[in-house]
């Protein structure tokens, strides 16, 4: 199916975008009007663009419903500082309560139950209970349109970090597996990081990967192996040659059983190489399906 997005509705373009750009992070923004009345609510549109200079952006939208403007928007316009305070699994809950439609005035701290605590370079108040926030300028204001759904692009230039101690170890490094972010989805689906669903992806590094197109065909080519599998095979930085102090004894098994069968031998040898890819283990998979190659 493909939708050519000239034809749908607002609602339905919020709808199809929102499922698949996703998960989103939530910035939970925190503003002041002249008055110096707090306002806080979530946004996921947000994202950081630049590490130096530090710009993350956010995007209080046209309420598609009425075409009418954010109180986020409006206070940025009067006071253009703004929080960010990032929001992990604990506090997600009272997070979503802050983002009711309350009239303007009203302070969402107070109902939804968060701390104030002071900024230092910034005049709107921090949410105590978030393990990270940034103190920001805001740079520039970008209105994306002027119709119900339009975006305005709250360009932010991060002044400080505040981290939670707990974040930290003795290098002051994050650990990543111990920070529960939540981040949304499509329409009320949320995820949550943790230690069960985080995996790592080697990074290629300034070296190159040799690519997919360089593996010998019969590995390139394989039944067996899938797409993410010739990713982590690709990633060597030379073409591996086998090793001869390489020694396994389930290779051995399967050459001993299927020697006679070429096809047979072929799924034996891809399909454990595949076990060993996902379990990282890279050099064994090459050794293994290198082998196999030499004996066939
Ligand atoms: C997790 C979450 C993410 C949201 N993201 C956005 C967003 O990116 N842009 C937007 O305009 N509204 C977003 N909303 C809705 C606003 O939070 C909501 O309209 C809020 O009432 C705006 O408050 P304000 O008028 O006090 O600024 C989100 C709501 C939730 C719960």
């Amino acid at each position: 199916m493909v939708f050519d997005l000239a034809t749908l509705s607002p609602v339905e373009k919020q709808y199809y975008l929102q499922h698949v750009i996703a998960p989103r992070p939530v910035c939970f923004a925190s503003t002041i009007d002249k008055e110096g009345n707090v306002n806080l609510s979530p946004f996921s549109f947000f994202n950081m663009f630049s590490s130096n200079p530090p710009i993350v952006i956010f995007s209080p939208a046209r309420r598609v419903r009425n075409n009418t403007t954010k109180h986020t928007l409006e206070n940025l316009h009067e006071v253009p500082e703004v929080v960010i305070n990032i929001v992990t699994y604990d506090i997600v809950q009272q997070t979503s309560l802050a983002s009711c439609e309350y009239p303007k005035g009203v302070d969402e701290f107070t109902k939804a139950g968060f701390t104030k605590e002071p900024a230092t370079v910034v005049k709107p108040p921090m949410v105590k209970e978030s393990k990270a926030k940034l103190e920001c300028l805001v740079k520039e204001i970008k209105s994306l349109g002027e119709e119900g759904g339009a975006g305005n692009l709250v360009i932010c230039e991060v002044l400080r970090l505040h981290l939670d101690d707990s974040l930290l170890n003795e290098d002051k490094k994050i650990d990543q597996t111990s920070l529960e972010l939540i981040a949304r989805l499509g329409g009320d689906w949320y995820c949550r990081t943790s230690k069960e669903n985080l995996f790592q992806v080697p990074k290629p590094n300034v070296q190159l990967g040799i690519g997919i197109d360089a593996l010998p065909q019969s590995i390139r080519h394989s039944k067996f192996l899938t797409g993410n599998q010739l990713g982590l095979l690709g990633n060597v930085h030379e073409m591996p040659v086998v090793e001869p102090s390489f020694d396994d004894e389930h290779l051995k098994n399967i050459v001993q059983y299927f020697a006679v069968d070429p096809a047979e031998m072929e799924r034996e040898v891809h399909t454990y190489a595949a076990k060993l890819l996902d379990a990282n283990k890279v050099y064994e998979a090459w050794q293994v399906l290198l082998a196999a190659e030499n004996i066939v």
